[in-house]
């Protein structure tokens, strides 16, 4: 049987080559397409040296239309797209919203024209637990209502996955899935693929990580009163790998046509909430080493818990998160030892 081909945009970023390798190993063939503008080239090679597969590669920017028309055209035999492509930072998108919603829309405008005009009929899209706001009840669950996020980036994923329900709504024989992931840390096993953050991180784990390396001198936990067991907010933290291997199976659930909806939304965590100074204890007992660590106040837009009740994923697609919060920090520490002394 003929492998079947998937476009996988911004598959050279962080959770779109974990996925990529997990893509391959299960048998399909892959075009990733990138504009390289969060991602480095060394990275395909990364993923050929762990699968033994180097996928096509094309180096555009999916926010021009003419090129992205051309690029769905040649590769109008792909029977899916997942769409990893966007800018992430929360706090760059508050100073810079014209330029979140202009490339993280049009990105998936033209993904879906694309599709359209390609006959395409499948779309995995990668949401984000920030489309919850501030929950109401936790854990949270498909059914809770949506509300505006706090950040111009938050907004571009709940926009996007209006915008794909109303596409899907007109094209009765195209599919879309929206995987709303909680909080994404962790690195593959191989240490050749794992996260790049650009300048000072926004995130937990990578500020973790490179304090402990001495590129920063301390991490700041913002909030120590919050109404949680140790007065530090909570999250869902799951590993990327696992995350990766969610992809795969709402892949084969599109493929297989068993999508109840046309357009389906998955929780994507542990359904385990744990606090900043649990994934400080954990680091320093996977890294054996003390972290330097101080408290500031709370970080504004930080909602106090957020984590998830992932039974539908569970279910519905069979999937679960295996890896624990050690696996998370210890694999993150091995990434960030191998990427400063490469
Ligand atoms: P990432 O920045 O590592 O990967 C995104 C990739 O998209 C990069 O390789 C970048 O070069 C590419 N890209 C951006 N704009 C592009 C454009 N105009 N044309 C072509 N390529 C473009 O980010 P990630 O952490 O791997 O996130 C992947 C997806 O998951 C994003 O949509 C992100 O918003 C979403 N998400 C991430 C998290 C997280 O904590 N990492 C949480 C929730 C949702
Ligand atoms: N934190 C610190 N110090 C830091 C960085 C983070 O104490 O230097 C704390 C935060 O205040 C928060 C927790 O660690 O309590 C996790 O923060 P992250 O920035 O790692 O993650 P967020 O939960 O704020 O954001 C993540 C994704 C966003 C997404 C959001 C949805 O990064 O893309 O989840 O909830 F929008």
């Amino acid at each position: 049987m003929k492998t079947q081909k998937i476009i996988v945009t911004g598959g050279m970023g962080y959770i779109g080559s974990h996925t990529v390798v997990a893509l391959i190993n299960s048998g399909y063939s892959i075009v990733i397409v990138d504009n390289l503008c969060n991602s480095n080239i060394v990275v395909l090679k990364s993923i050929s040296e762990i699968t033994g597969v180097t996928p096509e590669f094309e180096n555009i920017d999916l926010t021009d239309d003419n090129k992205t028309a051309q690029f769905f055209k040649r590769h109008n035999d792909a029977v899916a797209v997942i769409n990893f492509a966007a800018l992430k930072a929360v706090g760059e998108s508050v100073q810079k919203p014209i330029w979140y919603y202009k490339n993280n829309l049009n990105i998936l405008l033209n993904v879906l024209e694309g599709m359209e005009n390609n006959a395409i009929k499948n779309v995995i899209f990668s949401s984000s637990a920030t489309v919850y706001g501030l929950p109401d009840i936790l854990p949270i669950t498909e059914e809770a209502k949506t509300k505006r996020p706090t950040s111009p980036y938050g907004n571009t994923k709940k926009i996007a996955e209006e915008m794909m329900e109303d596409f899907l709504k007109v094209q009765p024989n195209f599919k879309g899935i929206s995987l709303r992931y909680f909080n994404p840390i962790g690195a593959h096993e191989s240490e050749k693929i794992g996260e790049l953050p650009t300048g000072i991180p926004n995130n937990l784990m990578p500020f973790i990580t490179q304090t402990a390396v001495g590129i920063r001198k301390e991490l700041k936990i913002f909030g120590k009163d919050y109404a949680t067991e140790d007065g530090t907010a909570v999250r869902d933290y799951i590993h990327v790998v696992d995350l990766a291997e969610a992809h795969v199976k709402a892949l084969k659930r599109l493929l297989n046509s068993e999508a109840n909806d046309n357009f389906e939304v998955f929780n994507l965590g542990t359904g385990v909430g744990y606090s900043v100074l649990d994934v400080v204890k954990s680091f320093e007992k996977t890294s054996q080493q003390k972290l330097n660590y101080s408290f500031e106040k709370r970080r504004e837009g930080d909602v106090p818990e957020l984590y998830a009740n992932p039974s539908k994923a569970n279910e519905v697609l069979g999937w679960n998160a295996t890896l624990t919060l050690d696996d998370m920090t210890a694999s993150s520490w091995n990434w960030e030892q191998k990427v400063r002394n490469s």
